[in-house]
């Protein structure tokens, strides 16, 4: 295994960063979407290099990152995307509240499909927007889009489908006839697609992501991509983002953004997506490698030690989607497991109405504190004693 998992929860502890802050020392942090591994080493060497130099200043409007995208996108999706289809944004949070402020008014429907994304529910309540809530579908394969019913919430009046692509929490690769269908349907009720691509370098073994603006010539039209380095090689602290608009109609959009956002994005952001995108595939690589082996070693330990919890691997990223609903351990499992086991995982009713009895652990970590983990969700049930991974020296308290 590679050496990215040999990251040791000593040295992970003195991290500063929210994942490690939020909860006292004797807790064992799986939420917040940000994996443990050390940084790549290109991503490291170009935030150094600009250290070095002194080059801290604002990010450059030239600065190569959107060429740096476009390879990327090319080489992993076959995303044939021109350079000057691309705005940079301080993240995707910004990003998609500053074009949803250009497409709707408050009170107006913009759709979304629950269980997702929590910061969702934020983010459109910012806008003054409504919510017309699509739960994801259920299928023999996992879940999917349920067109019909987005159908639905599209002829009754939703301006904007915030999609998540690949989505979170459930992990889901969404199917590429899906997504044509999803263009069909928003060219034919003139609905925008707001297609938040942020985990699509994540897509593990035996999936394709389909970037939503490259799956029809209605896609194109009807959709804006959110994409960012900042999952894949865990650069969320450094503020960078970009928005790709494919059509002329979408860019003239894109166009009326304040002036001021490209000035508000993080100069290191910039100089770390584009060494992660021009050199950090490699890097990528091996994770993706962990992350497959964790989703299935996730399911062993789950068998092992907490058969009642139904947990589908994912197809797509380092978060696991965890049904504790059998546990009867009530609305909010999460709560459960922090307060008996000292384990934080993140709260499946935050995800909205079809995350209650649910709870998401993040997988994007070393094989001892996943182990660790379910041990004290484990205990957390049983009412024994939680203790740390083997090895590992116990924080005081
Ligand atoms: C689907 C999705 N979108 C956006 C974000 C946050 O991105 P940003 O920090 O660029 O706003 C996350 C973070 O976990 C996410 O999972």
């Amino acid at each position: 295994m590679m050496a990215v998992e040999d990251v040791s929860l000593g040295e992970l502890r003195r991290r500063t960063s929210a994942k490690w802050r939020t909860h006292p020392p004797d807790v064992l942090p799986l939420p917040v979407a940000e994996m443990d591994f050390p940084l790549a080493a290109p991503v490291a060497e170009a935030l150094h290099a600009a250290i070095g130099r002194s080059d801290l200043g604002y990010a450059s409007p030239n600065s190569g990152l959107a060429e740096a995208l476009a390879g990327f996108a090319a080489r992993r999706w076959s995303w044939q995307l021109d350079p000057a289809q691309v705005t940079l944004a301080p993240e995707v949070g910004v990003a998609v509240v500053e074009v949803l402020r250009l497409l709707v008014r408050p009170g107006d429907q913009v759709v979304i499909n629950p269980p997702v994304y929590d910061s969702f529910f934020p983010w459109l309540a910012e806008v003054g927007c409504q919510l017309a809530e699509v739960p994801l579908a259920q299928t023999a394969d996992g879940w999917a889009l349920d067109l019909e019913a987005m159908e639905s919430a599209f002829r009754d009046g939703a301006l904007v489908h915030l999609l998540c692509s690949p989505h979170n929490p459930t992990g889901t690769v969404h199917r590429r006839h899906d997504l044509e269908r999803l263009a069909a349907l928003a060219a034919r009720y003139g609905v925008v697609v707001l297609a938040d691509e942020i985990h699509a370098p994540l897509v593990l073994p035996g999936r394709t992501h389909h970037p939503f603006v490259s799956v029809s010539p209605e896609a194109a039209r009807h959709g804006i991509v959110f994409t960012s380095a900042s999952k894949a090689w865990n650069l969320a602290g450094l503020k960078c983002a970009a928005i790709v608009a494919a059509d002329p109609a979408t860019r003239r959009l894109v166009q009326r953004l304040p002036a001021e956002l490209p000035w508000r994005v993080g100069h290191l952001g910039v100089l770390g997506s584009i060494a992660a995108f021009q050199e950090g595939e490699g890097w990528l690589e091996e994770v993706l490698g962990v992350l497959d082996h964790h989703r299935h070693y996730l399911a062993e330990l789950l068998t092992a030690r907490i058969p009642a919890i139904r947990y589908r691997p994912p197809e797509a990223s380092y978060l696991a989607w965890l049904d504790c609903t059998a546990l009867g351990l009530g609305d909010d499992p999460s709560a459960v497991f922090l307060a008996r086991g000292r384990v934080a995982l993140s709260s499946g009713p935050s995800f909205g109405r079809p995350g209650i009895g649910h709870a998401r652990l993040n997988l994007g970590t070393s094989r001892q504190i996943l182990a660790a983990a379910v041990d004290r969700m484990a205990n957390a049930i049983d009412g024994a004693p939680t203790s740390e991974p083997t090895g590992v020296r116990r924080t005081r308290r």
